[in-house]
């Protein structure tokens, strides 16, 4: 079932969101070669607590963190740890909050000190694929305008889309119907209506989109150990486009060497 939020659950779910892309600048400042990922989930839930939130992560299904920290092959859900940081590598930051009754969720994908020129145009064509769908968040559309969006444009880049895991509707619960797929058919899925809260988050593959499951229970990388970026932003649907909820404008205005 779909709940459709009126306006002011749309605001408080920006507010969630808002808190979100501020905790994800606030790491941001502390990503630096010789950091460790538990470091970085030290500071977000920190920061969370100070604003009068609570993780969204920590404790859903037994999640042990605040943050996903997924570094170079890892795709998603990397589970932070003594891992240090070193030049170089790429890592997803997904954070949520929980903060008046609903839920932000949104990631980045930052690069560690000097990443390779292949490794960047992974990570802007991700962020760029992701802009690109949320253009398809109108009522009427279709959550496979959405996917279709995703899919062709970083297919025709070289790259591929994971297809295990999804966005999807969110409000009062972290994960609502309907899922949003990043890869689909034009015309095809869930109509789009107004009052929809959707996150869209491209996983993109540099090589092969198999994925293969740690035996932690958490941690998704790539099948063929290549990197995989992340991006992941929080939208209202609208009858002319969307109200885009969270932003990296935060991460992105002020200068983090750490942007892509
Ligand atoms: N953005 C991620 C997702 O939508 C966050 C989930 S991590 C979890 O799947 F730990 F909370 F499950
Ligand atoms: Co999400």
């Amino acid at each position: 079932m779909i709940h459709l939020k009126t306006q002011e659950e749309i605001e408080l779910i920006r507010e969630s969101n808002q808190l979100v892309s501020k905790t994800l600048a606030e790491v941001a400042r502390v990503i630096v070669p010789g950091v460790t990922t538990l470091e970085l989930d030290g500071v977000a839930e920190e920061y969370i607590r100070s604003q009068g939130a609570v993780p969204g992560f920590l404790g859903y299904k037994g999640y042990p963190k605040t943050l996903c920290t997924s570094v170079n092959q890892q795709v998603v859900h990397g589970i932070p740890s003594s891992y240090v940081l070193k030049e170089g590598d790429i890592i997803s930051i997904d954070c949520g909050v929980l903060y008046n009754g609903f839920y932000g969720d949104s990631a980045y994908t930052f690069a560690v000190g000097e990443i390779s020129e292949a490794v960047r145009s992974l990570l802007q064509t991700t962020r760029a694929a992701l802009f690109k769908s949320l253009e398809q968040a109108v009522a009427g559309k279709r959550t496979g305008d959405i996917g279709y969006a995703v899919q062709n444009y970083c297919e025709k880049n070289g790259y591929s889309v994971v297809r295990e895991l999804v966005g999807h509707g969110i409000g009062k619960g972290l994960h609502e119907a309907p899922e949003v797929p990043n890869y689909g058919k034009r015309g095809q899925g869930v109509r789009l209506q107004e009052g929809m809260v959707l996150c869209i988050e491209p996983m993109i593959n540099m090589g092969r989109k198999e994925i293969v499951h740690s035996p932690d229970g958490w941690t998704v990388s790539t099948a063929d150990h290549l990197p995989s970026a992340h991006f992941e932003l929080c939208i209202a649907v609208g009858s002319n486009g969307p109200d885009i909820l969270s932003t990296f404008d935060y991460i992105e205005k002020t200068d983090h060497a750490t942007k892509i």
